[in-house]
């Protein structure tokens, strides 16, 4: 296979990660970077060129499109929430194979209309949903496909993180103009939204296992909030009674919990955890008529030919033998990357997706079925916890049980 060629836009924390996993992975060409901040952009320009690649950059992500659409496979997209949509959409437009990192929408409407987007563009839009890669992740998917679970009927999952430190810095207490990384965007949605605001960690893995938008689907949604406590605790202990952001009013409870209901008769319940003090944490739990995996701490299973004990024997030791074949042959390369390690096998899966020329992983329609519960959480929250119907999208009911998986 020959080497495709990638530009990349933001280059934050994400960006970062990716541009240097591109790196190792020996499959791409890096043909050209973009931010908006011209300090973070030249780090990743010296990078580039430490490592022998000679690459364009911009701060305009539309020049560096228009200069350079014939020239480019792909772009890797890892910039704001506000931002995301709009520059993937520009690519898209291109028939250029886009990396969209996990991206927060507002409306279920902004869904639909990036799936129509998409699929009349040629379909080329890859979602970076990282934990869908991780290794115990895709083992128990290889074992929920090969039945070893029994029929699965209820499932949990979440994002479980004190992400404060993100949200405000540990030092100086600052968010919004003038803050860096996150802080500088992702914050100012905690004041206006109460809703889960990152449902996509924990609910990816979810769905590929019950098969949501194959043969199975969401009907309902209904969440909850409890009062939200944890910024205005976090604000005091480090800013004192008296910091001018005591003043505001976030709106985010601290804990969002929804159940999902779907038409195979399952229930799955989503929590969005993040500012309480707390080890990070999905969550996950998978439960069928043969047996039932948990991974909070620890990461635990009990199939039915031990429950006679009722003890839990450690995941791992019963995942081995049906572990992807996308991690036994990356997994050596894997260990020298930039963070995770399941960040570089999904890189793998996205270069190879662009170098094959072939149907994303996971979608447009995947990302927009996860996206949903956000403005729906909201919607139930604010009508008093109201049951809210699951919107369908056209190709929701009628996408066959796909092969790649
Ligand atoms: N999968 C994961 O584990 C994970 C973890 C953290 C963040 N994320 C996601 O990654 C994305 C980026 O997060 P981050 O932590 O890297 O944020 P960041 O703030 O560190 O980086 C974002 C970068 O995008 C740049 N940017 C914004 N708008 C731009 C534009 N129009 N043109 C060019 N550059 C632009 C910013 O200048 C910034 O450098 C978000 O969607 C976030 O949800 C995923």
């Amino acid at each position: 296979m020959g080497k495709c060629k990638v530009a990349f836009v933001g280059l934050g924390y994400r960006g970062t990660i990716h541009l240097k996993n591109t790196m190792l992975s020996e499959r791409a060409e890096i043909v050209a970077l973009c931010d908006l901040d011209q300090a973070l952009l030249l780090q990743s320009v010296d990078l580039c060129q430490e490592n022998g690649y000679v690459v364009d950059f911009y701060t305009d992500f539309h020049k560096m499109c228009e200069q350079l659409a014939g020239q480019m496979d792909a772009v890797i997209i890892s910039a704001s929430w506000q931002q995301s949509l709009k520059i993937a959409k520009t690519f898209i437009a291109k028939q250029i194979y886009v990396g969209l990192e996990v991206t927060v929408v507002g409306s279920v409407a902004e869904c639909v209309q990036m799936y129509e987007f998409t699929k009349q563009h040629g379909d080329h839009l890859f979602v970076l949903e990282n934990v869908c890669y991780r290794q115990d992740v895709m083992a128990i998917n290889n074992m929920v496909k090969a039945g070893v679970f029994g029929e699965i009927v209820h499932a949990q999952c979440g994002y479980k993180h004190d992400l404060r430190p993100v949200l405000f810095g540990s030092e100086k207490l600052k968010f919004g103009n003038g803050a860096t990384g996150e802080a500088a965007w992702r914050t100012p949605y905690y004041l206006d939204q109460n809703a889960d605001l990152y449902p996509h960690h924990g609910l990816g893995p979810i769905c590929t296992m019950l098969g949501i938008g194959y043969q199975n689907y969401f009907t309902s949604i209904t969440s909850f909030a409890t009062k939200g406590i944890g910024i205005a605790t976090y604000l005091k202990d480090l800013g004192g009674e008296h910091h001018p952001y005591l003043d505001l009013s976030f709106s985010l409870g601290d804990v969002i919990t929804s159940v999902l209901q779907t038409s195979n008769g399952q229930t799955v319940v989503v929590h969005h955890d993040i500012l309480s003090p707390r080890p990070y944490s999905l969550g996950f739990t998978l439960q069928g008529n043969k047996g039932i995996w948990e991974e909070h701490a620890q990461s635990v299973i009990c199939l039915q030919e031990h429950h006679q004990e009722h003890r839990w024997q450690e995941a791992e030791q019963v995942y081995e033998p049906y572990i992807d074949s996308l991690w036994r042959v990356n997994e050596e390369a894997a260990k020298k990357s930039a963070r995770h390690q399941m960040d570089y096998i999904m890189l793998i899966d996205f270069l190879d997706t662009v170098l094959k020329k072939s149907k994303p992983r996971y979608g447009v329609l995947d990302w927009a079925i996860w996206s949903m519960i956000t403005p729906l959480s909201a919607r139930s929250i604010e009508r008093g916890n109201q049951k809210i119907p699951f919107p369908k999208i056209v190709e929701y009911e009628h996408r066959v049980t796909a092969a790649i998986f």
